[in-house]
């Protein structure tokens, strides 16, 4: 029986999805996690710092010397880097860590697929201590309007569109005060990026020895328009034409070579403008929070069973989606406060094609709204025969959907009826 190391952060939404794979694979599994973590179908636990890559690669491989492991995978962002550097010590499938940590700072990465030519924003690193001046500088530099974020975090949580030199100095000020908030040294330097317009597409593949495999491409069909970039609606397979789909998947290859990412999943956002696609991000990961359940593979095999297999180079009997059409609503988060419930389940659910729904914030806990927040308030799942029946069904269910605050008025939900 292949053993295999999942490293799940506490605040993971995967775990339990991979355990359910792990469990399809008849694999013994450990969880490695910052705390001491009893999951169901998990054979035990190790307890290492997710947030620092040398110690727990120390600890896995220490791990490995006792109870010999197969693999070693990160089930989010946060231990990705711990997974990759203990599996090139074990001769283990992984990336490169180099890659891995590039992939994970956006200025890194910026560099890296600059010098390799992607087609990509203008960018400028703002370093901490830059006067006013030098910002004016650096947004005539790449253009307005453009986009402030922090290099390190996730989920949208401090990135702001600026369209005046003015609100760039307010954005970059809110920007830093988020990314020290959420543990980023303070020495860290502010991406200023431009704003690429145009649809934005998601990229969801796996890479063996480079090959870029692309499982599928999600649109977003709600317009990203800032001044943050909460995301909503995931559909797949995206409505673009051959020519830009080409563009999409010619120009996520050419980065993750350009990155040097070999194996495993990646999670891609692109613009497309002008026939050209234009890289935001690659990520060395699989798609976040729940969205994954959107995806099923031949015979019905979930993104994670793929994903663990890739891991211990099993076969698998086909990358081909399992339904004609799929999509995922992330609930948007429109005011923040506690939450006092989320009214019209069931009326959502009695939608046609809705499929699922899984509430991820429980009541009276805080809503945190972009750019500080970096939580998802739950997911609506949805399939179909086409694209557009799956996005018309998940608004028709965020239509029911009432969420209600403590001794607050409801919350508008913000793409109702668009
Ligand atoms: N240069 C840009 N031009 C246009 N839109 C942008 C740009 N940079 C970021 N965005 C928008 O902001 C979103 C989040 O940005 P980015 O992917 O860089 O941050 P993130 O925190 O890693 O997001 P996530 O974890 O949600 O993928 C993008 O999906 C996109 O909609
Ligand atoms: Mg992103």
């Amino acid at each position: 029986m292949d053993r295999v190391l999942l490293l799940v952060p506490s605040a993971s939404y995967r775990a339990s999805d991979f355990l359910d794979a792990a469990r399809a694979l008849e694999l013994q599994v450990i969880i490695g996690c910052n705390e001491a973590l009893l999951l169901t179908g998990a054979s035990g636990s190790l307890q290492i710092c997710l947030d620092d890559p040398d110690s727990a690669a120390e600890a896995i491989v220490a791990l490995d010397g006792v109870t010999p492991l197969d693999a070693v995978l990160a089930v989010d962002d946060q231990g990705t880097l711990a997974a990759v550097r203990a599996s090139e010590r074990l001769g283990l499938r992984g990336n490169p860590p180099d890659a891995v940590a590039a992939s994970r700072d956006k200025l890194r990465m910026r560099t890296l697929l600059s010098a390799a030519e992607i087609s990509q924003p203008a960018f400028a690193a703002l370093s901490p201590t830059a006067e006013d001046a030098e910002l004016t500088r650096l947004a005539a530099l790449v253009g307005l309007p453009c986009v402030v974020k922090p290099t390190s975090l996730s989920a949208s949580q401090g990135v702001i569109r600026a369209d005046t030199v003015a609100e760039a100095l307010v954005a970059v000020g809110r920007a830093r005060s988020i990314a020290v908030k959420a543990g980023a040294s303070p020495d860290q330097p502010l991406l200023v990026e431009e704003f690429v317009h145009g649809p934005e597409v998601v990229v969801e593949g796996v890479l063996t020895n480079g090959e870029l495999s692309v499982l599928a491409v999600f649109d977003k069909p709600d317009p990203l328009e800032g001044p943050f970039f909460e995301e909503t609606l995931y559909v797949t397979p995206s409505r673009l034409g051959a020519t830009e789909l080409r563009a999409v998947t010619t120009t996520t290859q050419a980065a993750t070579r350009a990155l040097n990412l070999r194996e495993g999943p990646v999670h891609a956002e692109l613009r497309v403008r002008g026939g050209r696609a234009w890289v935001i991000e690659v990520a060395a990961r699989s798609i976040g929070g729940l969205c994954s359940r959107t995806l099923e593979f031949g015979t019905g095999m979930s993104l994670e069973y793929l994903i663990l297999a890739h891991a211990l180079g099993r076969p698998v009997d086909s990358l081909r989606r399992a339904h004609a059409a799929a999509g995922v609503l992330m609930l948007p988060i429109g005011a923040g406060g506690i939450l006092a419930e989320v009214a019209g389940r069931e009326r959502a659910l009695a939608v046609p094609g809705i499929v699922g729904i899984e509430l991820t914030i429980a009541p009276g806990r805080m809503l945190v709204p972009l750019p500080e927040g970096n939580r998802y308030l739950g997911f609506v799942f949805a399939r179909g025969d086409r694209p557009e029946y799956v996005e018309a069904a998940l608004r028709a269910a965020l239509a029911e959907l009432d969420v209600r605050l403590e001794r607050g008025r409801p919350v508008r939900q913000r793409a109702a009826g668009r």
